[in-house]
């Protein structure tokens, strides 16, 4: 069975469905009851500061760990002794790891729709809980001197949290969750000099305006004496933020909310990690023109 096929297989699970839908709601109405200080809990735990998913960092230390565990287990039950104290060590840093990991799983796929992502993420969610829970059995058998049943239950966890990781790859090379949207490559590929793009008395003061550039979608933002202009596509999962509103010098994307600044396309809030590509502007003559002029943010 390929992964597209495993993606239908899981997408027809109706019951995913509701399941998957309260723990969005859950998680976003936590997030929400939180007010300002809860927007820059989740924007942390996106990875805004980092410019990158921070959950894509955090899953490698449950996994290395529980892989370290599972040699030292089967060195342990092959008559080797000593190293039992490391492979309840490297079962306890799992669980920490899997704990971040999942804060941080659950702020992404929060704020995704789309039944097929709703559905794959929810699964993965619900193994890896899974795969949690049964080291969490195996850690306090292991602590109460049942070291058999301890390793038996850290083998099923790492049966579970494998598949669980699988069904993590199908949503980044699937489904490009976590992956950035911008086709940054292609605009520094296609860029040239300035394009005379609409005259700047068509250009309304404060209303996103979606113009062609080299091929490639621009929003326009006219704000007094200043035009804006970064790339319309969102780079978190394509959105159309010339549909999106203004927002304390950000543009907000209509779809998820990621906010970036006109200025330079940085990230004001996430879900995306991605700045948003960046155009020089100039108005000459009345006209509006754009040049593809990405810079390497700081911070
Ligand atoms: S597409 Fe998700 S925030 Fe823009």
């Amino acid at each position: 069975m390929d992964s597209l096929a495993i993606t239908k297989a899981i997408e027809d699970q109706e019951w995913l469905g509701p399941v998957a839908d309260g723990l969005q709601k859950g998680v976003g109405a936590a997030y929400e009851a939180g007010g300002d200080a809860g927007r820059k809990v989740e924007d942390a735990l996106h990875g805004v500061w980092l410019g990158h998913p921070l959950h894509a960092v955090l899953t490698d230390i449950p996994l290395g760990a529980w892989s370290v565990a599972a040699a030292l287990d089967v060195m342990e039950a092959a008559g080797n002794e000593k190293v039992a104290a490391g492979a309840d060590a490297a079962v306890g840093i799992g669980l920490l790891g899997a704990l971040g990991s999942a804060v941080t799983g659950l702020t992404d796929w929060y704020r995704l729709d789309g039944k097929a992502t709703k559905r794959v993420g929810g699964a993965h969610a619900l193994i890896n809980i899974t795969a949690t829970a049964l080291y969490g059995v195996s850690y306090g058998l292991r602590k109460t001197g049942h070291r058999g049943a301890g390793r038996v239950f850290g083998f099923l966890g790492m049966g579970v949290v494998s598949a669980g990781a699988f069904l993590g790859g199908m949503l980044v090379y699937d489904q490009k969750i976590g992956v950035d949207h911008s086709d940054r490559e292609k605009l520094e590929e296609d860029a040239g000099d300035f394009v005379d793009v609409l005259a700047w008395d068509d250009l309304p003061d404060g209303k996103p305006t979606r113009v062609e550039v080299n091929g490639h979608a621009v929003v326009l933002v006219r704000d007094s004496d200043n035009v804006h202009a970064l790339a319309d596509s969102c780079a978190h999962l394509g959105g159309p933020l010339s549909e999106g509103k203004l927002c304390d010098g950000g543009i907000v994307c209509p779809w998820h909310e990621s906010r970036f600044a006109l200025t330079d396309g940085r990230v004001l809030d996430g879900p995306s990690t991605f700045k948003q590509p960046h155009y020089e502007t100039k108005v000459e003559n009345r006209r509006i023109l754009v040049k593809y002029g990405d810079t390497v943010m700081e911070g």
